[in-house]
């Protein structure tokens, strides 16, 4: 790829980047199509070719000529991965690799990002906060390893900050299983006008030879083989610590339409982050002992009006609300606890037992059995809680004891306090799944 100066005479810099032919093929899908949804194999080359892509669109936009069509002026681009640790790792170096020879270009280390001579822009992102992410708006997006992504990125912040110029995006990423939002946009982009798949799997592509696939698959179970170099969506996320449990209740059918019945209240089970997400769990207990879930809500960036309002739009009749332990931290500023704020907000929350991580994870794993889910309502759900893992220490050989921080976290807190709650609180004098606290209405204190 090359591009010109133009002063008095013309100056051409070569781009130290020559496509491979399917890089190329990447490249005409790109220029063809708005949305393009690739799922390719490990290894491909598909990040030195997204941030190649990013490059010659901000260098070839037309950011000065007011009567020529497709006029972008103060052009803008983002390359976005799960973290923005990752994009330093991932993308930084490319990108400061492949714009070096070119003239009055400026790169901002601490915010990652690059002012090229045009006027154009293009900055690396990190996708684990997307709300720091709202207020922009791009010509063209790059999401690289979608499936690590959380699900709210593209609807909520990405796709309203291309609406301004017609922005186009592209996610791209290894399969990681089928409960997360790259498999949805996959599903998604078959049949949606605009709209483009591709998938390069590794022993189509040749990008990798025979004797280097082998080794690999030497040292990998098939599932992750499959996974990571047939870009097989039925493999499970490595290090999953409900992945078992969740596909077993979809064997079973337990993950289905799961109405909810008026006649029982409803309980939640919350994980808050003040300045986190918040993840609601909404479950009715049955005599049976069957925990029906029927609801989830997660937001972020939202004091606790917003969740009550969430609560009161809903036509549940609620029993009771179970937060965790760190509700009885004081505040500082008004030395009142959460727990205390909380009740004059009219939610009066009853405080989870605090036990070992481990201990909740098992007791979870304990309850998940005995769950059925709402397919749709609690779609965000399941797939966090497929997605929670524990991360490979490689030099161990062992998965690591704690598990992983990640959008997947606070969803899978707040199953975790919600299986706490029924297994460590069932010799409450009123138990919580049936008759509790049912005597006020929790939402009284503010009409
Ligand atoms: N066109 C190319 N010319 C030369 N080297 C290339 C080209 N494309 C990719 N590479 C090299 O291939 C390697 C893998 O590239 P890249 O990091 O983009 O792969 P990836 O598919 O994103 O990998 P991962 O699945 O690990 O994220 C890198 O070392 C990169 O330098
Ligand atoms: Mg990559």
């Amino acid at each position: 790829m090359s591009v010109s100066k133009t002063n008095n005479k013309t100056t051409v810099i070569e781009i130290p980047y020559v496509p491979r032919p399917l890089q190329l093929e990447l490249h005409k899908m790109l220029d063809q199509y708005r949305f393009n949804v690739f799922a390719i194999h490990r290894r491909f080359g598909k990040s030195f070719c997204i941030i190649n892509h990013l490059l010659r669109a901000a260098l070839m936009a037309n950011t000065k000529d007011k009567n020529k069509p497709n006029y972008r002026p103060k052009w803008r681009g983002a390359y976005i991965s799960p973290s923005y640790k990752q994009s330093k790792n991932i993308a930084w170096d490319y990108l400061k690799t492949f714009t070096a020879k070119i003239p009055n270009t400026r790169w901002h280390e601490t915010e990652l990002r690059c002012d090229l001579p045009n006027g154009s822009r293009i900055t690396l992102l990190g996708a684990e906060n997307p709300s720091s992410l709202r207020g922009i708006y791009l010509d063209f997006c790059a999401i690289d390893e979608v499936a690590q992504c959380p699900a709210s990125l593209f609807p909520e912040v990405i796709r309203p900050a291309l609406s301004d110029r017609k922005g186009s995006c592209v996610f791209i990423g290894t399969p990681y299983g089928t409960m997360n939002y790259f498999y949805d946009l996959w599903e998604q982009a078959a049949t949606t006008s605009g709209w483009n798949r591709h998938m390069y799997r590794a022993d189509e592509t040749n990008v990798l030879d025979q004797e280097e696939l082998d080794a690999a698959k030497a040292s990998m179970t098939e599932e992750q083989y499959n996974q990571e170099f047939l870009c097989s969506w039925s493999s499970s996320v490595s290090g999953s610590i409900y992945g078992k449990e969740i596909g077993k209740l979809e064997d079973e059918g337990k993950i289905t339409e799961v109405p909810h019945d008026p006649h029982q209240l409803v309980n939640t089970y919350w994980d808050i982050g003040v300045h986190d997400y918040t993840s609601i769990i909404m479950a009715q207990i049955g005599r049976g002992g069957e925990i029906r879930v029927i609801d989830h809500i997660e937001d972020r960036g939202h004091a606790l009006p917003h969740y009550r309002r969430l609560l009161e739009e809903t036509e549940y009749n609620f029993g009771a609300h179970y937060g965790p332990h760190d509700l009885t931290v004081t505040e500082f500023g008004n030395g009142i606890t959460r727990l205390d704020a909380a009740a004059e907000q009219g939610i009066r929350f009853r405080i989870v037992p605090r036990i070992p991580i481990e201990d909740g994870i098992h007791a979870c794993k304990m309850m998940l059995p005995r769950c059925v889910f709402d397919r749709v309502k609690c779609k965000q759900l399941l797939a966090n809680l497929k997605h929670y893992h524990r991360a490979y220490d490689e030099k161990a050989r062992v998965f690591k004891n704690r598990p992983v921080h990640d959008f997947s976290s606070h969803s899978s807190d707040a199953c975790r306090y919600m299986a706490t709650a029924i297994t460590e609180m069932r010799n409450d004098k009123t138990p919580p799944q049936i008759f509790a606290d049912n005597q006020y209405n929790p939402f009284e204190a503010h009409p």
